[in-house]
């Protein structure tokens, strides 16, 4: 007996040392320790064992018991430490990487350029507007006093949607429906998409206007010029020029088209103005009398100014871009640089 049980403890203590799972290290403890374990058997098994012998062996089954114990107790711990260990090794942060960088979003160069055209008027106390992309032929042409054969409407090549449906050539007739719904004084922009069939570097069949109008008692072509004159140092530089030259538009008597030096060649001439030295940038003028009496506005008690400008003009001017289907294309290498 003194043998066998020498023999189970050294077959007990390898299985143990060999065991690489904590299941597996159950699975020995039931095997030996358990309820039907062999020791537990053994102990068991003493009461057969001759009185005399029973103290001793009983004491070596015990301290056999106590070794496997022991031993799968150690070996336990091993078990847990080198599993945690290895948890550890699997979850490791490496803090040194780079983070992940979150690619940033900016505005279109149009948008930037129509947020300082608005910030600027609205700081003059101007509120911004909007009016319908799809317009009725009176509101686009016969209320801005352009009557069906009149030859500004060749100007403005227009897409018809059906004999009186149109898609607006202009900004303008937001003039029209706010001052239909309002009584002067009037002080608005209005942004907004524009068609025209046209299509070349400097033309596209969609492009975004912003539409002035000031109405009021006592208004001046010296407030009009004032006002255009500030705006156009704001968005091109306090050093630019500015000057008025007299135009036509049927809905503003008298106008002008309001022109800066150029920013390329500082006046001298070149490429970008055409070997003028002076670039357009809007068309404006005194809101005519016929216009005012269509919204129901008398000429005489109230008059105004209007003007209105081309945004992906003025941003290709600001920018040096020469080409307007630039901004339609969503190319990245292009808008990463506004
Ligand atoms: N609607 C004109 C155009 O599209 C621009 C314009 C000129 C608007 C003079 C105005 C103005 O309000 O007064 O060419």
């Amino acid at each position: 007996m003194d043998e066998k049980i020498t023999e189970l403890t050294q077959e007990a203590v390898s299985a143990i040392d060999q065991a690489e799972t904590l299941e597996q290290l159950q699975a020995i403890r039931v095997k030996y320790l358990g309820k039907k374990g062999i020791i537990t058997g053994l102990l068991r098994s003493l009461g057969q064992v001759a009185p005399e012998a029973r103290p001793r062996l009983g004491q070596a089954v015990n301290s056999a018991r106590a070794t496997v114990e022991q031993r799968i107790e150690a070996r336990r711990e091993q078990l847990a430490a080198e599993l945690t260990q290895a948890r550890l090794e699997r979850e490791r942060i490496d803090i040194t990487l780079p983070g992940r960088v979150w690619p940033r979003g900016r505005l279109h160069p149009l948008t930037q350029t129509l947020n300082d055209i608005k910030a600027f008027f609205m700081g003059y106390g101007f509120e911004v507007v909007e009016g319908p992309e799809v317009e009725t032929d009176y509101y686009n042409f016969e209320a801005l006093n352009i009557p069906k054969d009149h030859p500004a409407r060749d100007m403005q090549d227009t897409f018809y949607l059906g004999e009186d449906l149109l898609l607006r050539t202009q900004t303008s007739p937001v003039q029209i429906r706010v001052m239909e719904a309002t009584k002067p004084p009037v002080r608005i922009i209005a942004p907004g998409k524009v068609y025209r069939v046209d299509a070349d570097p400097t033309h596209s069949p969609m492009f975004q206007q912003v539409e002035g109008l000031l109405v009021d008692k006592d208004i001046t072509f010296g407030d009009l010029k004032g006002i255009l004159a500030e705006f156009a140092r704001h968005l091109f530089g306090k050093e630019r020029g500015v000057r008025f030259r007299p135009s036509y538009f049927p809905f503003t008597e008298p106008s002008a088209e309001m022109d800066i030096s150029c920013m390329m060649c500082k006046g001298a001439g070149c490429r970008v103005c055409s070997e003028e030295g002076w670039i357009e940038i809007l068309g404006s003028g005194m809101v005519h009398p016929r216009v005012l009496e269509m919204v129901g506005y008398d000429p005489e008690e109230v008059g105004g100014f209007a003007f209105g400008m081309g945004v992906e003009r003025i941003a290709m001017l600001r920018y040096g871009i020469d080409d307007i289907r630039l901004f339609f294309d969503n190319d990245l290498r292009f808008l990463h640089q506004f």
